[in-house]
């Protein structure tokens, strides 16, 4: 499978792209400019060697290439960057880690904004309206998955109400070793999943460490 991941330069993209390429998926790394998706795509060979399984893109390239897509942007690029990629977009699924910290309007990064459209994975849906958006990635960090010759110890939270979608994104979270998917329902439920983030950095704060995250128990027969 192709993953396109969307604003793929920063931490958690990269973080992500990384965790991909070590399963042996492809992946094509976006950014506003091909300049900083090659710089990004060299990062990722220096640290994995020389890999064939990634390449750089313009955001709306990608998209347009990849077979399903993960948005990893700042909440206030959000809106902004899922407009650039409406039309590759269209027909595909989306995993949409956008993180609503009050950071984004020059508050703390350990609160929460609350949307008017709910969750930030919601105004996504209600933005790419033919695309099947997943709340997902919102409780890993990207000092977890950028540590790569590690497993991960931390379940992935998903939401979202098509079957399929959820069904094709939790076969492809579970290649990072270490992780655990948890469906937790519908999109709506996003809202509960997303103020788990700001939650995780105050604790990761707290502790001096940026490796905290979620474990839920009790769910395996
Ligand atoms: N970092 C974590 O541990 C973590 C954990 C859970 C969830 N999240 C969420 O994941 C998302 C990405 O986090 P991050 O730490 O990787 O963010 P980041 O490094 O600040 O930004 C990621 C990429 O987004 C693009 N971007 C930044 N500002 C932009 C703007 N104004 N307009 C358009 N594009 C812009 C940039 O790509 P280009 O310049 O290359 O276009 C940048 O490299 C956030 O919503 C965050 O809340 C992060």
């Amino acid at each position: 499978m192709k993953i396109a991941i969307i604003g793929g330069t920063g931490g958690q993209g990269l973080g992500i792209a990384i965790r991909f390429i070590q399963a042996g998926e492809d992946v094509i790394i976006g950014s506003r400019t091909i300049e900083k998706a090659q710089t990004a795509v060299d990062k990722v060979k220096d640290l994995l060697g020389d890999v064939k399984n990634v390449k750089a893109a313009e955001n709306a390239e990608a998209a347009e290439e990849g077979d399903l897509l993960v948005l990893t942007v700042p909440l206030a690029a959000q809106k902004s960057t899922l407009i650039s990629i409406k039309e590759g977009a269209k027909g595909k699924t989306l995993l949409d880690a956008t993180g609503p910290l009050e950071s984004a309007i020059g508050g703390s990064p350990i609160d929460y904004i609350d949307l008017w459209e709910g969750a930030a994975a919601e105004r996504s849906a209600k933005i790419l309206k033919d695309t099947q958006v997943i709340c997902a990635f919102n409780n890993v960090s990207s000092a977890a998955l950028m540590n790569f010759e590690e497993p991960i110890d931390c379940d992935c939270l998903i939401s979202g109400d098509n079957a399929d979608s959820k069904a094709i994104a939790t076969e492809l979270i579970e290649k990072i070793p270490g992780v655990k998917v948890v469906d937790c329902g519908p999109l709506k439920r996003a809202k509960i999943i997303e103020k788990i983030t700001p939650l995780l950095i105050g604790l990761n704060i707290r502790n001096k460490t940026q490796f905290g995250g979620i474990r839920i128990t009790g769910l395996d027969k």
